[in-house]
């Protein structure tokens, strides 16, 4: 069985809504959902998952959450991203999802391999968003 662990930040609870239809199409999917906000001593849990999803709504001026979800990710090297299978998600009001793209090409950069694009959805997400989350966890869990 899969061990995919998904780890997201939300203020409003419009990426939690994401995140957790991500944990239940890893469950769908025949997979183990973990899922967590950032914390210490969540590495090891990292290295030892089959897969990764993380979600942060577009904060700031178009950066993650800076405070938890950003010293969380700058705590991931190369080392133990790379070839891992990781998808991105989060809610975003205003921009035009200039965070997201730059978080992607970021993951990318330490060698994760990217399931698409990320998938963002305008403050509350609607179904076919969340459709998209249960998918990327189906996938992410096979
Ligand atoms: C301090 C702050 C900064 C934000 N910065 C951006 C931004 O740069 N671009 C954007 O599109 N939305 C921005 N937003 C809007 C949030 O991304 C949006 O409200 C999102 O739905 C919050 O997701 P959450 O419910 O998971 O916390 C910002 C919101 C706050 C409170």
């Amino acid at each position: 069985m899969k061990k995919v662990l998904i780890v997201y930040w939300s203020s409003s609870g419009n990426t939690e809504t994401m995140a957790k239809s991500v944990a239940k199409g890893v469950t769908d999917g025949g997979g183990e959902a973990i899922l967590k906000t950032p914390e210490a001593g969540l590495a090891e849990l990292v290295k030892s998952a089959d897969a990764l999803a993380f979600g942060s709504p577009a904060m700031g001026d178009e950066l993650i959450e800076e405070d938890e979800m950003e010293p969380f990710i700058a705590s991931l090297g190369a080392d133990i991203l790379k070839d891992k299978p990781l998808g991105l998600f989060g809610s975003y009001d205003w921009g035009d999802g200039q965070w997201m793209r730059s978080w992607t090409d970021r993951m990318k950069g330490l060698g994760a391999k990217l399931d698409g694009e990320g998938i963002i959805a305008q403050l509350v997400p609607g179904e076919a968003e969340l459709a998209k989350c249960s998918e990327l966890g189906k996938r992410l869990a096979t």
